[in-house]
């Protein structure tokens, strides 16, 4: 990258790809390939093994009781919308409230503010305090606004990294007879991740944040949920019969993969899942506290640079920041000169920022590959910034 070699401090938008996936995708479209779940030829079960082969490994990495839990979806927005639609246009209306966290990103926040305001219901956010941690006394106050019947939270926020306590949301929601839906987003590339000891009713993640293509996505949902819920996409697949008359839906997961589903992509994120598992997500976690407890350090040296967020103990593997006087794209593209890659923008979580009095941040965000020389040199180029800017 301009001459110097790259150091990739992004990997919270999208994670760089293992050969191995990317050899494997290959491999299947090569020997494997055709559409699932309808032909009868040798190819086409080939095809369906390695798209339901995956789905069990993806049940397997988020410890799901059965595969019918485990639907593929295109990216973890449309399972969050997903479920907005599916559950929320039938479950929410007058007097109730869909309550999210202000610190969701843009796809776990505006399809609940969407759908209360369509049925008639309140949307309210649980603000965070200075330190980027949710206030769990305003719950109280939330809770007299009418029917809390929805409650949505991300594990790792994307902007500022802390890490929520979403189990203790989630009983608090289950006491209120509400569902909680969680966006694992940042969480399932970076830690162990198990739906059941979460106590979610949904929850959400991305395949190209940990090592996947792009394109696939995965939402968890408690059965009897799902069994009760109206379809989200209509058309091909997801139909048991159709005549004039009347139409009837299939079985989970089908009911909710309308269409012909992203095939290779989720046999790729398969064997990502099969990558991660192998090096083992404890490691992966310990090894991004160390790079993040490196870099809370060493960016801190840096005259004029504001951490944002919360202490290393309650932070996932990210670090987001401002430079006095100087524009976080205008960071960004400076560091571009030193190859060195983050991202400047609001993140996706513009009511975050705004609670923050700050339009945007430069963050930087580390994975199982990120190595502490690319932090110093994210350092030495922050020092860059400031005699270019100065
Ligand atoms: C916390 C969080 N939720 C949801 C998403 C959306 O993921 P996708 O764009 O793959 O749907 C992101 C991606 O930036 C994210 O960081």
């Amino acid at each position: 990258m301009h001459g110097k070699p790259l150091a990739y401090l992004d990997s919270a938008a999208s994670s760089q790809k293992p050969r191995r996936v990317l050899d494997s995708m290959r491999e299947f479209y090569e020997t494997s390939y055709a559409n699932v779940h309808r032909g009868v030829y040798d190819l086409a079960a080939r095809a369906t093994a390695g798209y339901e082969g995956a789905r069990e490994k993806l049940c397997a990495f988020v410890n799901a009781e059965s595969t019918r839990e485990v639907i593929f979806t295109r990216s973890a927005t449309e399972a969050l919308n997903l479920v907005a639609y599916a559950w929320g246009l039938d479950n929410l209306g007058p007097g109730d409230v869909a309550v999210v966290t202000e610190l969701e990103h843009h796809s776990n926040f505006v399809p609940w503010q969407f759908i209360a305001k369509r049925t008639g219901a309140e949307f309210a956010v649980i603000p965070f305090d200075e330190a980027g941690e949710l206030q769990l006394d305003a719950l109280d106050e939330i809770a007299t606004r009418g029917r809390v019947k929805v409650v949505g939270a991300n594990v790792v926020s994307n902007s500022l990294g802390t890490v929520n306590p979403v189990e203790t949301l989630a009983a608090w929601a289950h006491e209120r007879d509400a569902i909680m839906v969680v966006d694992a987003s940042q969480a399932a590339p970076h830690r162990p991740l198990d739906v059941q000891a979460l106590g979610a009713d949904f929850v959400a993640f991305t395949g190209h944040k940990m090592c996947g293509p792009s394109g696939i996505g995965v939402l968890w949902g408690r059965r009897e949920l799902l069994e009760r819920m109206s379809p989200f996409n209509l058309g091909g697949e997801m139909i048991r019969s159709v005549s004039i008359e009347r139409t009837t839906w299939n079985e989970l997961p089908h009911k909710f993969e309308a269409g012909t589903p992203p095939i290779a992509e989720a046999y790729g994120l398969g064997v990502a899942v099969d990558y991660l598992t192998e090096i083992g997500l404890e490691a992966i976690e310990r090894h991004e506290h160390e790079m993040t407890a490196y870099a809370l350090e060493r960016i801190a040296e840096v005259p004029g640079v504001t951490i944002v967020g919360p202490p290393l103990e309650r932070r996932g593997g990210l670090v987001s920041f401002t430079v006095e006087g100087v524009h976080p794209h205008d960071v960004a593209q400076v560091l571009d000169w030193e190859g060195v890659a983050v991202r400047a923008g609001h993140h996706c979580t513009e009511p975050a920022m705004r609670r923050l009095g700050i339009q945007a941040t430069t963050r930087a965000s580390f994975y199982l590959y990120t190595v502490p020389e690319e932090i110093d040199r994210l350092v030495d180029g922050l020092h860059r910034v400031r005699e270019v800017f100065a």
